[in-house]
C-alpha cells in the first residue's frame, strides 16, 4: 500500500494554498502597520524549555509533546507553541537592551502537539502569533487584542466573539489557589486522576480540564475576579476602557483560564459564534505573561501576545461561507503552433514575466484547441496566438478573452503593446 500522510496533519494543495498565502500576506501586512516585527526560532528546541514556558502541569507538557533524542543524547521536542521561544530568544539575544522599546514581534510557522485529531484540531498546525515584551500599559493589551482582531476583519470574518478575563497578579493568584483547594478538596475524589494531581500543584488546571468540565462543581467554583487585587483590578479596568474606546466588543468572562501556565493579568480568546462552525470554536488565544522573562533567566520584563492558528480561520471562512479575493487570473497564455512557433514562445514567455506579468504556454505539444483549453481552465485573460502564418507577418495575434477582441501586435514591440493593452 502506498504511504499516507501521517493523522493530524494535512496537505495543502494548489486552489487552497492561494487562500493561505492571502491571508498570510494579510497578517504580515498588518504587522507592518501595527509596526510589528517578524521573529524566526527554530522548530525543535530544548525540551527543557516548554517544561519551564508552558509549564509542566499542562496537558500540552505531560500528554501533547513530540519529543525526541538527537544522536547526542539531548531530549528536543517539536515546538508545540510559539511564546517560549520568543522568549527565550529575547533573553539569549538581549532584545531587553534594544533602544526601540518595547520589542513588538511576530511569527507564522508550524506547530506540533500530539492531540487527538479532529475537526480545527491537528498534531500540525501553523500559529500566527504576535508578542510584545517590555510594557506593562494596559494600551498595549488593547493594541494586540485590536491587531488580532483586525486580520479577521480584513479576511471578512463578522461572527466573533471576544472573550476577557483577568488572572490576576501574584497575590490575587495566590488567594484564588487557595479558595479553589479549599473548594474542590472535599469532593476531589470525584474528579479525574489529572484533576485529583493538580488540585495542590495548580489548581486553576482543574477548570481548564477537558474530562471534568460538564462537572456541577465547575459551574459555581471561586471566581478569580473575586480574589483580584486592586493593582490587578485597576489594571483590567483600563484595559477594558481601551477596548470600549476602540470599539471593540467583548464579554468577560470569569471562568477563562487559557490552558499555558504562564498567564497572569490579561486572558483572552476569539471565538467564532457562526452558525455551523464545529465544536472547537476558539480561533485565538493569548494573554500576559509577566513573570515568564524572569523565569527563563532573563531580567523582569513584562510581556503580553496572542496566536492563532490558520487552520481554525480558514474553517471560520468556511462556516461563514467567505470566499477570499486573491488573483486567480493569468494575464497571458501563448498558444504556440509549430517548431518555431515554440521557441518564439518561450522568448516571449519570458519577456512577459520579466515585465511582472503571469504567463503560460504549451509543455505538451498539444493542438491548437487543447491549448485553448488549458488557457481557459487555467483563467487566462488573453490568449496570444503564435502559428506558422503569424511568424510569416512577423505578428502576434492577441485575443481578449473577455470581449472576444483580437489585435494583431508586430512581435518585436509585443510586450510593450501588451502592457498598454493590460492597463
Ligand atoms: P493556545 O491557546 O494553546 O495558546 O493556542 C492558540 C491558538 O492556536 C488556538 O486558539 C488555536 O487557534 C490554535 N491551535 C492550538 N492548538 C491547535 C490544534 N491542535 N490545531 C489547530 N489549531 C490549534 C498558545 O499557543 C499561546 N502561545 C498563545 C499566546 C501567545 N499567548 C501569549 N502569547
Amino acid at each position: 500500500m502506498a504511504i499516507q500522510i501521517p493523522r493530524g496533519t494535512q496537505d495543502i494543495l494548489p486552489g487552497e494554498v492561494e487562500k493561505w498565502q492571502f491571508i498570510e500576506n494579510t497578517a504580515k501586512e498588518i504587522c507592518r502597520i501595527y509596526q510589528y516585527k517578524e521573529i524566526r526560532t527554530p522548530i525543535f528546541e530544548h525540551t527543557e524549555l516548554f517544561q519551564k514556558g508552558v509549564g509542566d502541569t499542562t496537558d500540552i507538557v505531560q500528554k501533547e509533546m513530540y519529543n525526541f533524542e538527537d544522536r547526542g543524547g539531548r531530549s528536543l521536542t517539536l515546538r508545540p507553541e510559539g511564546t517560549a521561544s520568543v522568549v527565550r530568544s529575547f533573553t539569549e539575544n538581549k532584545m531587553f537592551g534594544h533602544p526601540n522599546q518595547p520589542v513588538k514581534l511576530f511569527y507564522n510557522g508550524p506547530m506540533f502537539r500530539y492531540e487527538r485529531p479532529q475537526a480545527g484540531r491537528f498534531r500540525q498546525f501553523v500559529q500566527f502569533g504576535a508578542e510584545v515584551l517590555g510594557s506593562e500599559d494596559p494600551a498595549i493589551d488593547a493594541e494586540v487584542i485590536s491587531l488580532a482582531m483586525e486580520l479577521y476583519r480584513r479576511v471578512g470574518l463578522k461572527h466573533l466573539k471576544l472573550v476577557i478575563n483577568s488572572l490576576g497578579d501574584k497575590e490575587s493568584r495566590i488567594s484564588h489557589r487557595n479558595a479553589l483547594i479549599d473548594y474542590f478538596k472535599p469532593r476531589i475524589n470525584e474528579f479525574c486522576s489529572d484533576c485529583q494531581n493538580r488540585l495542590e500543584k495548580n489548581p486553576l488546571r482543574i477548570l481548564d480540564c477537558k474530562k471534568d468540565k460538564d462537572h456541577e462543581l465547575m459551574k459555581s467554583a471561586p471566581s478569580i475576579l473575586d480574589y483580584l487585587s486592586c493593582e490587578s483590578k485597576k489594571y483590567f479596568d483600563e484595559v477594558l476602557v481601551y477596548l470600549d474606546e476602540l470599539e471593540i466588543d467583548y464579554e468577560v468572562d470569569p471562568t477563562l483560564v487559557r490552558g499555558l501556565d504562564y498567564y497572569n493579568h490579561t486572558a483572552f480568546e476569539i471565538m467564532s459564534n457562526a452558525e455551523g462552525f464545529g465544536a472547537i470554536t476558539t480561533l485565538c488565544g493569548g494573554g500576559r505573561y509577566n513573570g515568564l522573562v524572569q523565569d527563563m533567566g532573563g531580567p523582569e520584563t513584562p510581556g503580553i501576545g496572542f496566536a492563532l492558528s490558520i487552520e481554525r480561520l480558514i474553517a471560520a471562512l468556511k462556516a461563514e461561507n467567505i470566499v477570499l479575493p486573491f488573483e486567480k487570473q493569468v494575464d497571458c497564455y501563448i498558444v504556440a503552433l509549430g517548431d518555431q512557433a515554440k521557441h518564439k514562445a518561450m522568448v516571449l514567455l519570458q519577456q512577459l514575466r520579466k515585465s511582472n506579468f503571469s504567463a503560460e504556454k504549451d509543455y505538451l505539444d498539444r493542438k491548437m484547441k487543447a491549448q485553448f483549453k488549458a488557457a481557459d481552465r487555467i483563467n487566462a485573460r488573453f490568449v496570444a496566438i503564435l502559428g506558422e502564418d503569424e511568424l510569416q507577418k512577423e505578428i502576434v495575434l492577441l485575443k481578449d478573452m473577455e470581449s472576444g477582441k483580437q489585435t494583431e501586435i508586430v512581435i518585436n514591440d509585443f510586450v510593450e503593446q501588451f502592457k498598454t493593452l493590460c492597463k
